[in-house]
């Protein structure tokens, strides 16, 4: 009697198994997409110019525990745009932050799994390790990127799993176990490792080909109007300079001169201080909506907002007089670099 049972059991054991590796099989990637890694790792360890890297040395956020690796990178690569990561399958990081529109979605208020809206504008996801106290969000709530990565994948309007619910749905994928192994020693997959290789491939993303950079490294000239916008960036309105704030060369900083609100009677941001933290600046010609509320269409709405350093206007500390914009926007153009928009590296796997 008892022989029979067990034997019942393992056979019901093996088909289960069976039933479950066929499933596996025929669900191999993401809505009917096929995952296509090339077969030498793609590297990740750049040596940036030296300007880059002393701001990399001085205000770096990556966690000891955290160093980037090709295969952890490659790994977070998958994970950033799987849309197996959101309950009903349909959005991925990707969706919100797409390469070729700087990492951004350009649209004020992005949309969730379920089609509902998010509270902020989206952050451009550029050079995002250069930001001495590692705090992420626009209110600076996130205390590190690893605990950050983890925030949208449980929010209810973003992608709206649990962290059980995750681990186990990217157990049940195939092409992870290998990734995992390569990226980590081992095929434990849970949420811990999970975050790391989401946070390294997001700190790898990092601008350093744009004509701003050339100048800098001796090989291209600014022209009249580009050497023009730069001082004014570094010195115009001073102490209130826009470089007091958005600091150069990588026109970020975790200890801006003075905090920083656009108004918004819905949201004080940072502690409900009126200040913000902002994104990298570079890109931004190529950039659309805005702040933290996406409410500012461009650049050159920002520029003609009101006087200079005059703290009026409805953008103050903003605006620059109207002999200075079109040199301002012609500096600030240097900051683009279109390389980071097409990289194979940071494109999408899920063809
Ligand atoms: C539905 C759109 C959406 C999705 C999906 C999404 N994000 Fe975001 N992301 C946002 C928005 C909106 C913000 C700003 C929210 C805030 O500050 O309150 C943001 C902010 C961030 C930041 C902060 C950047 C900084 O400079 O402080 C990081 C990092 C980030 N997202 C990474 C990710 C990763 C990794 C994923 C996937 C696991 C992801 N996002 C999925 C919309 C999205
Ligand atoms: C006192 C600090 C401060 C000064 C000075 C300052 N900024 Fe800002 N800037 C900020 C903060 C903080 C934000 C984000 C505020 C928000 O979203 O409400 C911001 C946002 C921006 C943005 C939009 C960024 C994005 O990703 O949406 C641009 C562009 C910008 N600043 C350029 C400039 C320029 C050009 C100057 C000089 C004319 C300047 N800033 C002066 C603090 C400053």
């Amino acid at each position: 009697m008892r022989k029979a049972a067990v034997i019942t059991l393992i056979s019901f054991l093996v088909l289960l198994f069976q039933f479950c590796a066929d499933k596996d099989s025929a669900i191999p990637t993401t809505n009917g997409t096929s995952l296509s890694l090339p077969s030498n790792t793609l590297n990740y360890l750049v040596s940036y110019p030296t300007h880059v890297q002393n701001a990399l040395t001085a205000t770096d956020n990556t966690p000891a525990n955290n160093q980037i690796t090709n295969d952890g990178a490659t790994l977070g690569r998958v994970l950033f745009y799987d849309t197996q990561l959101s309950a009903n399958n349909t959005i991925s990081c990707g969706s919100c932050h797409q390469q070729n529109k700087n990492f951004d979605d350009l649209i004020p208020l992005s949309k969730g799994f379920e089609g509902g809206l998010t509270d902020r504008k989206s952050m451009p996801l550029m050079n995002v390790r250069f930001y001495r106290n590692g705090r992420m969000f626009w209110d600076e709530r996130s205390r590190t990127l690893e605990a950050q990565v983890l925030q949208p994948i449980q929010n209810h309007v973003e992608m709206g799993l649990t962290l059980a619910q995750l681990e186990s749905k990217v157990k049940a994928l195939d092409y992870y176990p290998a990734l995992f192994l390569k990226a980590f020693g081992n095929t434990t997959i849970d949420s811990v490792k999970i975050s790391r290789a989401l946070s390294q491939f997001v700190r790898s993303i990092v601008t350093y080909q744009s004509k701003y950079d050339k100048v800098k490294q001796g090989t291209e000239a600014f022209s009249n109007a580009e050497a023009i916008g730069e001082q004014l960036f570094l010195n115009a309105g001073a102490p209130n300079t826009c470089a007091s704030c958005h600091t150069p060369p990588m026109f970020i900083t975790s200890d801006p001169a003075r905090g920083f609100a656009l108004q918004d009677i819905n949201d004080a941001g940072i502690n409900n201080q009126n200040r913000f933290k902002s994104p990298s600046l570079r890109n931004i010609s190529t950039r659309t909506n805005l702040f933290h509320n996406g409410s500012i269409a461009n650049l050159q709405a920002m520029l003609t907002s009101g006087a200079p350093g005059s703290g009026t206007g409805p953008i103050p500390l903003h605006a620059v007089a109207p002999q200075d914009i079109q040199n301002m926007l012609a500096f600030l153009n240097t900051l683009t670099d279109q390389t980071i928009l097409t990289e194979e590296k940071f494109s999408n796997p899920f063809k």
